[in-house]
């Protein structure tokens, strides 16, 4: 990577053509690169840019600074929001992003470098192939915040995972650092910090010896066996909780950095 990127919104990226990749930086630090619907829509527009450039084979996400991936979406943007606004924005989520990633026809690879949760732990979980760097955190904690992962979350956790280490995730909202998420299967690569990028593109180098016609037929293929009804289910559920009082004393607690006090 060099110093020169190129910014959508929140979003900077840079094309290194020697190595037929892009690198995706989010860029909302003072907010730890939390998801909000700007967010969504330049790394939308941004991967949209990419599927049409055959210069390049495969994607590198991260996030900026060192602390944070992703640490979910906006609660802010969200806290105010009712069953209908809910469902929305899982919806619209799912549609413009989090499934465009998935069935996205060039790799894209989420390079994990700080706190990776909620939906910044979905994002990575779209990704077909996941590095975290030994700082990392990665949890779904929705749960301590009266809801549950909105953004395919629950689908593609225990398809990763297992069921076991899914359920255990989800109902405890618990965080687990990089070494126990290798040790899991979540991620592929647990490595040094100052190693994760060199990681990613010992893999890319790896893909870029492959036909990209063979990428786009593997990810569909393998994406077939995954169909499920689930992602509907998920969103209705996560849009019910929004009409909860429990729901309201979580992002309440969240935002005046308090424990829930959670109605039995
Ligand atoms: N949304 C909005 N703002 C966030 C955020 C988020 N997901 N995560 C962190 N921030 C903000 C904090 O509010 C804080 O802002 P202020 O300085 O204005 O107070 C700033 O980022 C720094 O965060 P902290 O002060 O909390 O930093 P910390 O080091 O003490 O804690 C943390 C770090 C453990 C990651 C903590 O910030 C945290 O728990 N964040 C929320 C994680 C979370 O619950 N994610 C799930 C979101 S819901 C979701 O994603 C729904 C879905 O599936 C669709």
């Amino acid at each position: 990577m060099t110093d020169n990127w190129l910014k959508n919104g929140q979003i900077l990226y840079q094309h290194d053509l020697s190595n037929s990749v892009t690198f995706i930086k989010i860029s909302r630090q003072a907010h730890l690169n939390a998801l909000n619907k700007e967010v969504i829509n330049s790394l939308e527009e941004v991967l949209s840019l990419i599927h049409e450039d055959t210069r390049i084979r495969s994607v590198i996400i991260t996030g900026d600074g060192e602390k944070a991936f992703v640490a979910g979406a906006d609660i802010k943007e969200f806290q105010a929001f009712n069953k209908l606004q809910g469902q929305e924005l899982s919806y619209i989520g799912k549609q413009k992003l989090f499934n465009k990633i998935a069935n996205f026809t060039k790799p894209i690879i989420a390079a994990i470098n700080g706190y990776a949760l909620g939906g910044g732990l979905e994002l990575a979980l779209s990704c077909h192939i996941r590095v975290a760097s030994t700082g990392a955190t990665l949890g779904l904690p929705e749960c301590k915040l009266g809801l549950i992962p909105g953004y395919g979350g629950t689908q593609r956790l225990p398809k990763i995972v297992g069921m076991g280490h899914a359920m255990e995730m989800i109902l405890t909202s618990k965080m687990i650092n990089a070494k126990e998420a290798y040790r899991i299967g979540l991620v592929n690569y647990n490595v040094e910090p100052e190693e994760l990028i060199e990681k990613c593109l010992s893999i890319v180098k790896l893909i870029n010896k492959t036909s990209p016609d063979s990428s786009k037929a593997a990810i569909s293929s393998i994406n077939s066996s995954f169909l499920s009804e689930g992602d509907g289910i998920e969103t209705e559920e996560f849009s019910k909780l929004f009409d909860t009082s429990n729901f309201k004393e979580g992002v309440e607690a969240f935002l005046e950095k308090r424990r829930a006090n959670f109605n039995k």
